[in-house]
């Protein structure tokens, strides 16, 4: 038993912050930023958390897709960035929609999309009928705004999609980890231990940005090739790849290594500049946005990529 989307929802915090804004109080610039990174805006939270940014675009794919919240068996979510370690983001949108199902997160940084799918997947496997699937980012929160190599990529924001058994759609992942933590790092509260010797390190996202490059560039060519070697299918069959949105760069890169026609290259959607980078939530927010666009009608083929923090990266297909 597959799956088959039927609503996506997303939002993020009204608060626009552009590369000018940032170069008020960071030694940055427009030009740079748009250059190296293809961000020309982010949106971040003043009051909001990420478990209310989760909550909004949960309701909104409900709404989109007609399924009341107590029709629900499962949610899971993701997120680095929660105001809370427990509960977890996806308890808070049981309560927040109002739903009784059983709810939990899976934590695999920007791959946590895919690895939430996977989990869904195997959940519908065993019979279940109606998943909420969100990722929900207050990035904001784990950067360290002094620092202009991290404080410029990221954004702020939510995305959600509702899924239904579907026997006559296809599903199938490749899913990869290389693990350790000398390339991103984000390290969790420092706590007051009088026992413990180590040095504490500031909660702030670290990231060594050509590793990452590097790792993001090699894991979109690598797992896109075995998922259609895997699958048989071809990239003129997928209607929309969609990866994480972590630089332009690297999207541009990546559909030049896979040797893709101007017509592939085209299906690669782009929305980084107006997001900047929101981790677990920017494939489902990108999803919200071709949904509403009129751009994906049922059974079409979607191809999603994404990289990040573990090192961990994943690529799927499935109709819509
Ligand atoms: O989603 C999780 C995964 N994350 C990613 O995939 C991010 C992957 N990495 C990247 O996207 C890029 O490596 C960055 C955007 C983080 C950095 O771009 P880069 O082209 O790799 O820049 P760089 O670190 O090599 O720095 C080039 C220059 C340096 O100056 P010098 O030494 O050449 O004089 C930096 O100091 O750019 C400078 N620089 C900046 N200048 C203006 C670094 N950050 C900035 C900045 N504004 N914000």
């Amino acid at each position: 038993m597959s799956f088959s989307v039927l609503g996506t929802g997303l939002y993020v915090p009204e608060k626009i912050v552009t590369n000018d804004d940032l170069s008020t109080f960071l030694d940055t610039n427009d030009e740079w930023i748009t250059q190296r990174v293809g961000i020309k805006q982010r949106h971040v939270c003043t009051n909001e958390t990420a478990a209310d940014l989760a909550i909004q675009a949960a309701k909104r794919a409900l709404e989109n897709s007609g399924v009341a919240a107590d029709e629900l068996d499962l949610i899971i979510g993701a997120t680095v960035s929660g105001e809370t370690v427990c509960p977890s983001i996806a308890c808070y949108v049981q309560a927040g929609v109002g739903a009784k199902c059983p709810a939990f997160d899976v934590n695999a940084a920007c791959s946590a999309f895919l690895f939430e799918l996977e989990t869904a997947a195997g959940f519908f496997a065993r019979g279940f009928k109606k998943i909420l699937v969100v990722g929900a980012e207050r990035m904001s929160r784990i950067i360290d705004w002094k620092d202009r190599s991290t404080a410029v990529i990221f954004g702020d924001g939510a995305g959600a999609v509702v899924l239904g058994a579907d026997e006559t759609s296809e599903y199938e992942s490749v899913l990869h980890v290389e693990g350790g933590d000398s390339v991103i790092k984000i390290p969790q509260h420092v706590g007051n231990s009088p026992f413990y010797e180590n040095e504490a390190e500031a909660p702030y996202t670290q990231m060594a940005g050509q590793e990452t490059f590097r790792f993001a560039v090699t894991s979109i060519v690598n797992d896109i090739h075995e998922l259609l070697d895997k699958t048989g299918h071809t990239l003129d069959e997928v209607k929309w790849i969609v990866p994480h949105q972590a630089n332009k760069r690297i999207i541009d890169a990546a559909a030049k290594r896979l040797k893709m026609s101007p017509e592939q290259a085209e299906k690669m959607y782009v929305n980084i500049d107006r997001y900047g980078n929101t981790s677990s939530a920017s494939i489902p927010i990108a999803l919200d946005e071709l949904h509403r666009e009129g751009k994906l009608q049922k059974g079409d083929l979607v191809l999603l990529t994404a990289f990040g923090g573990g090192l961990a990266s994943g690529a799927c297909l499935f109709n819509w």
